[in-house]
């Protein structure tokens, strides 16, 4: 069967510290993703979202890639990538332009949300997303799209995302290597956030806690417009390894363990059968119980959500999310881990799994793949015919692709 090569395919790569999941989509007549390729592959080369083993990662994005082209039967040449770490930071500007008693142009618009982005970043960061909130013309605020309208003075507030350029150039090498361009670096909880919400929540208040393996990705939003990022360095990991810890076990039964028995909750505990525990190294099988288990992981799942608690408090936006928190990632399919949640960060929450695709099941079933679906997703935003908007979350102008390009050609 002959492969086709064809650039009007969307393709997100998330490289996960967990996996790397690679999706291949096509836009409907209507404008709907359709997912027709998926890729999955277990990764070692990340720790906490960030690159630490250039091989490793190679590996498993060419795995993953690959694995999506033979179910999709095609070649792809260019992926929206995501992004985080802790390294991750990001604040809110304001940028102020004149414009003397004519129309507001696209040109001005760029040149307000330019002015927003001139503050003084460390010569190590570099600018990775400048999402516009709302525009002011002479005094009137919740302007979305000021093009057109007159006035004397244009001021925008934005959202700006930096990271670290070593984090980013080592993500770019590893998926050149493997062939592909970096369309775009998209930091990853504005993906999942794309790809679980409702315009509803957004317009409302809500906070999406993204928890993978290495990060805790947090995004806060408002009268439809991003308030707050934060990265949090708990996650699934960590609870692998305090079960490999306390039972005494190595790190893959630890992992399998959690799986198949764990619960966030032990008063949820129904059946308290016994589990298996393979010792490390001569020690024998021992067994313990679920209840156990749930009492292991219960500390570190209550520590992970008063941290979003207090970074919410820290940031001013706790009092925004009448909306309540929409978990998604891997992690958010532990049992008892919404009620949990709802305990410690005393607001309402639900599971996000990535809706506004069709396709493959596998995909819209997983809160694991939000991050991969909302890459999608940002892709079909830059496509002339469907989006490309001003004020979209994407959010860059012209000269923020100028800063992306030189840092391509910069390793
Ligand atoms: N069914 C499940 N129940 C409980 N936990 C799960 C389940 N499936 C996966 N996980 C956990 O979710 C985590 C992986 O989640 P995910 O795939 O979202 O991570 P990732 O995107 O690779 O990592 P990160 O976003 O932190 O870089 C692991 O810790 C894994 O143990
Ligand atoms: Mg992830």
């Amino acid at each position: 069967m002959s492969r086709r090569n064809n650039t009007e395919y969307l393709v997100s790569l998330d490289v996960g510290t967990s996996k790397v999941a690679a999706m291949i989509g096509e836009v409907g007549p209507a404008g709907q993703v359709q997912v027709v390729g998926l890729g999955v592959a277990p990764t070692r080369g990340l720790k906490k979202g960030v690159v630490v083993n250039i091989e490793h990662t190679v590996e498993s994005i060419r795995r993953a890639v690959e694995a999506a082209e033979l179910m999709a039967n095609c070649r792809v040449r260019a992926a929206h990538v995501g992004i985080t770490g802790t390294h991750i930071r990001s604040l809110n500007s304001v940028g102020v332009v004149p414009i003397r008693h004519r129309e507001i142009t696209a040109r001005d618009v760029d040149a307000v949300i330019e002015a927003a982005s001139a503050m003084a970043i460390p010569a190590d960061q570099q600018i990775l997303h400048v999402v516009p909130q709302e525009y002011v013309v002479d005094g009137q605020e919740g302007i979305q799209d000021p093009i057109g309208m007159s006035g004397v003075r244009l001021e925008a507030k934005v959202h700006m995302v930096t990271g670290t350029l070593s984090a980013a150039q080592n993500l770019y090498k590893c998926v050149e290597r493997c062939g592909l361009t970096v369309e775009k670096l998209v930091l990853q909880h504005l993906a999942s956030s794309d790809a679980v919400l409702s315009a509803d929540e957004r317009d409302l208040g809500v906070c999406v806690v993204d928890i993978g393996g290495g990060t805790c990705d947090i995004a806060v939003y408002k009268g439809g417009s991003i308030r707050h990022t934060a990265v949090i360095p708990i996650a699934g990991d960590l609870v692998t390894s305090d079960i490999a810890v306390a039972f005494r076990t190595p790190a893959q039964y630890a992992e399998q363990i959690k799986l198949r028995y764990g619960c966030a909750l032990p008063e949820l505990v129904a059946h308290d059968a016994p589990i298996d525990v393979p010792g490390v190294g001569e020690s024998p099988t021992r067994h313990l119980s679920r209840q156990m288990l749930a009492e292991v992981m219960r500390p570190r799942f209550e520590e992970l959500f008063r941290y979003v608690r207090k970074e919410l408090h820290r940031a001013d936006v706790y009092d925004l999310i009448a909306g309540g928190v929409v978990l998604t990632g891997g992690v958010a399919q532990t049992p008892g881990i919404l009620e949990l949640a709802e305990e410690v960060l005393e607001v309402a929450v639900r599971l996000g799994l990535p809706h506004q695709v069709e396709g493959i099941e596998e995909v819209t079933r997983s809160p694991a793949f939000a991050t991969g679906v909302g890459l999608l997703l940002f892709a079909r935003q830059q496509r002339p015919a469907f989006g490309n908007r001003r004020g979209s979350s994407g959010g860059s102008g012209q000269w923020l692709g100028k800063i992306q390009g030189w840092l391509k050609g910069n390793f």
